[in-house]
């Protein structure tokens, strides 16, 4: 087959030019990093999983009217999808408190907040990717209010829904990261979501026993970090039960 022209390599994807115009392919690599690229490694199958994680919520949410940029899945690492033009923010949803929100404000991980809360970071890596408020965003048009209206209800609209998709298969949703792009249909501009909804930017955690299964297993050398990502799409009915990661719920740690 023809080697397709890369557009983009990032750190967890590589970009190729679709086979139509206005179409691009997302190819899932194995890399994984955290901290700004400060670790860096492999997880064995997370393309795979995470290509076929982000296949089966983007259409979920696609059933509830929410715009995306996924057209099709290719292959087992490949999917076809929307080129837009990325609004370089990260929108983050949190429901409980861990991560960088537990760091900056001191309120212990795991701790329920009071409600969703929807946060932007500006996307530029040289950066370190800082948080900004929406004043930021409309003063240096990287959205306009408009924009901001539909990304903050898409994202709390997408929230909703996932809470309760992960909740029917015993996982709390801890918070996520979200981006949107631009697509022109004729001269109409409409906000899409974009990118991937994995356990790479996802945190969820076993509802029973708050056992990690996502990527801070990485993040913190916690280990089995595969079979994590195994167990999300296992429960999430993608993979057969085949007994992967099978006592990943039943661990103690206390
Ligand atoms: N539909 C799309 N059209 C154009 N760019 C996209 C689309 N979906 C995601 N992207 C961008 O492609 C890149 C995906 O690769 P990734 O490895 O996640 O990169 P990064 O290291 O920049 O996060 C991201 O920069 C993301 O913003
Ligand atoms: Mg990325």
């Amino acid at each position: 087959m023809a080697r397709r022209r890369q557009i983009y390599e990032g750190k967890a994807k590589i970009l190729f030019e679709g086979p139509e115009p206005g179409t691009i392919v997302q190819y899932f690599k194995d890399d994984a990093t955290a901290g700004n690229g400060a670790k860096s490694g492999v997880i064995t199958g997370k393309g795979v999983l995470n290509n076929r994680i982000s296949e089966f919520l983007m259409l979920k949410l696609r059933d509830i009217g929410i715009p995306t940029h996924f057209i099709k899945r290719l292959n087992m690492r490949e999917q076809l999808v929307r080129a837009v033009e990325i609004i370089p923010l990260e929108v983050v949803v949190r429901n409980v408190a861990a991560g960088s929100l537990s760091k900056r404000f001191g309120i212990e991980e795991g701790t329920r907040l009071p409600r969703p809360l929807v946060e932007f970071y500006y996307k530029n890596d040289a950066l370190n990717d800082p948080m900004v408020s929406e004043e930021h965003i409309t003063a240096f048009n990287w959205a306009c209010a408009h924009d901001l209206d539909d990304i903050c209800g898409y994202a709390v609209r997408v929230n909703d829904f996932l809470c309760g998709l992960f909740a029917g298969v015993g996982i709390t949703l801890v918070d996520f990261k979200l981006e949107f792009g631009r697509v022109w249909d004729n001269d109409e501009m409409r906000i899409v979501l974009a990118d991937e909804i994995s356990p790479d930017n996802c945190r969820l955690w076993d509802a029973r026993t708050n056992e990690k299964l996502d990527k801070d297993r990485f993040r913190r050398d916690m280990g089995r970090v595969e079979e994590a990502y195994q167990e999300v799409a296992r429960r999430l009915g993608i993979l057969p039960e085949t007994g992967y990661g099978e006592n990943m719920a039943t661990e103690n740690h206390a």
